[in-house]
């Protein structure tokens, strides 16, 4: 990623290096041990993803242990930073301005990062960790099993404790504050709270339209028989043809999809595959290339520090779905790639128009399962889960009374009835890992997304005609520049207005689904293809 050098210069960086130099040592200290927590990290990540990808069943249980002490002693090493009272020292020199510019921004993500965990007791970690290890098998059991009882006094147990986090933490104004924030620095529950509401106005009556439209997309043009190694070829080759640097990363097979990195060199993702579905595997290839692209854009130079990790799952969320839904489910991208798709899968695709394709693969249904849904009711699934967990973790909600809120919500906002809690409360991992505040960066993300995406339209001249043309190589520029390269300099809020001009809103997702979807749901006449 050398061609991405940066040339970021805050004007605070031109008066920073004469006033600080007795401070040097000490950052130069600094970044030395944050590099040993880096190794420390990636090795950790590494056995992680092959605890995904390859590990045999049967080594689940010492991987665990592996992983559990790796973790405890990548903690121990990052309490450490402050024994001799470096951290403390550096912080407070950026307090009193002595330090500015790049270093200032590693001290303070660090001091932050810092301070909320040695808030945190030892036993409390190690106690949370247990039970949410725990939580997470009977959790698996419950959903097989149908059964939320089972779950309960185990959820019940993990929202007393993530209250109890809150509490050791801190906050201004909700508890669920100091959860946010650990996923999504600098974002407050209320205001999270207003824009998911707006958000929400919007979206159930849209998708009601959507619903009783008289001219419905087709998605079982998609059923066929795509064999697995052609599916292979062809997602490769979509991922490269988009930017994904094979030569710097991987793709492999997951049950669960995703991306990480050991570091900017080496970006792993996975995707999977079923014979059935060519569109399961395409879409979880973009969406997880977007996240790789991100990663790949990350500068190597300051590998170890926070001006190389992402700013927050939002904005990385932002990044995926931008390739996934916004390129990646677009025309113009299609009118490019489709062509291949029909060489490669002759059968059925030979016989579909381009324009009948590009319906099913955006074609909106309500359903009962988050994994499984479309961009437009996605966001629905996730202001449930928000709305239950604010409530929970605000104590204005029990444990026992969520099975219940859970499907009257499902029936009001996405008019579905809920057969049981497999397919409902219990469809999710996050509350059994304790990853309250986790939810709402995924809607976020979409939000970002589309208002970053109509800023680069503005900015890049003719750009989904470029993608007609096979030339992704624009948009993918423009994000390296106005996020990619910056690592966490900005703060996730600070970075949309810096770009956009404009503070977050949800109003740049609702014109871009109002536009799409008002043309998809038309009658064929008045179409314009
Ligand atoms: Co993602």
């Amino acid at each position: 990623m050398t061609e991405f050098k940066s040339f970021v210069t805050s004007p605070l960086d031109k008066i920073s290096k004469s006033m600080y130099g007795r401070n040097m040592q000490e950052i130069n200290t600094l970044k030395q041990r944050l590099r040993e927590i880096t190794h420390l990290r990636s090795a950790l990540a590494i056995l992680q993803w092959d605890q995904e990808v390859y590990m045999p069943e049967e080594g689940s249980g010492f991987r665990g242990e592996t992983l559990a002490y790796l973790a405890g002693l990548n903690h121990t090493k990052f309490i450490a930073l402050d024994n001799d009272g470096l951290l403390s020292k550096l912080h407070q020199a950026v307090q009193a301005g002595e330090i500015v510019g790049d270093d200032a921004v590693i001290v303070e993500e660090v001091w932050r990062d810092f301070e909320r965990e040695q808030k945190l007791p030892t036993e409390f970690v190690e106690a949370l960790a247990k039970l949410t290890s725990e939580a997470n098998s009977v959790w698996i059991k419950a959903r097989k099993a149908n059964d939320f009882a089972l779950f309960a006094p185990y959820l019940e147990r993990i929202v007393a404790m993530s209250r109890e986090q809150a509490k050791l933490i801190g906050y201004n104004d909700s508890p669920y504050d100091a959860l946010l924030n650990m996923y999504e620095p600098g974002a407050t529950t209320s205001e999270v709270a207003t824009t998911l509401e707006m958000l929400k106005t919007f979206l159930v009556p849209f998708i009601q339209k959507l619903k009783t439209s008289a001219d419905q997309p087709d998605a079982s043009l998609l059923l066929g028989t795509y064999p697995i190694d052609k599916q292979v070829d062809f997602n490769k080759h979509v991922a490269e043809t988009l930017g994904f640097n094979f030569s710097c990363g991987r793709v492999d097979v997951s049950a669960h999809p995703f991306c990480t990195n050991f570091n900017p060199y080496d970006v792993r993702f996975t995707t999977r595959y079923n014979i059935e579905d060519i569109w399961g595997s395409v879409g979880s290839t973009v969406h997880e290339v977007g996240h790789g692209l991100y990663e790949q854009g990350l500068q190597a130079e300051h590998f170890g520090t926070p001006l190389a990790e992402y700013i927050s799952l939002g904005i990385h969320e932002s990044q995926s779905r931008m390739w996934e839904n916004q390129v990646g489910k677009s025309k113009p991208f299609w009118q490019f790639f489709y062509p291949k798709l029909q060489a490669e899968f002759p059968e059925p695709f030979t016989s579909i128009e381009l324009e009948d394709f590009y319906r099913a693969i955006n074609s909106v249904m309500p359903s009962l399962i988050r994994t499984e849904s479309d961009e437009v009711t996605y966001n629905l699934h996730i202001i449930i889960r928000f709305e239950i967990e604010k409530e929970l973790i605000e104590g204005t909600l029990e444990v026992k009374d969520v099975p219940q809120v859970w499907n009257r919500k499902y029936k009001e906002y996405l008019g579905i009835e809920v057969p049981n809690d497999a397919q409902g409360v219990l469809q999710d991992v996050h509350w059994s890992h304790g990853s309250f505040g986790y939810f709402p960066t995924y809607t976020l993300g979409n939000l970002y997304a589309a208002q970053l995406f109509t800023q680069a339209k503005k900015e890049i001249p003719d750009l989904e005609t470029k993608f007609a043309r096979g030339e992704f190589a624009p948009l993918l520029v423009w994000l390296r520049e106005k996020i990619h390269i910056h690592g966490k300099r900005f703060t996730a809020g600070a970075l949309i207005e810096e770009i956009t001009g404009k503070p977050l809103s949800s109003t740049y997702f609702t014109a871009y689904l109002e536009e799409k979807y008002t043309e998809i749901y038309q009658k064929k006449e008045n179409r314009h293809e």
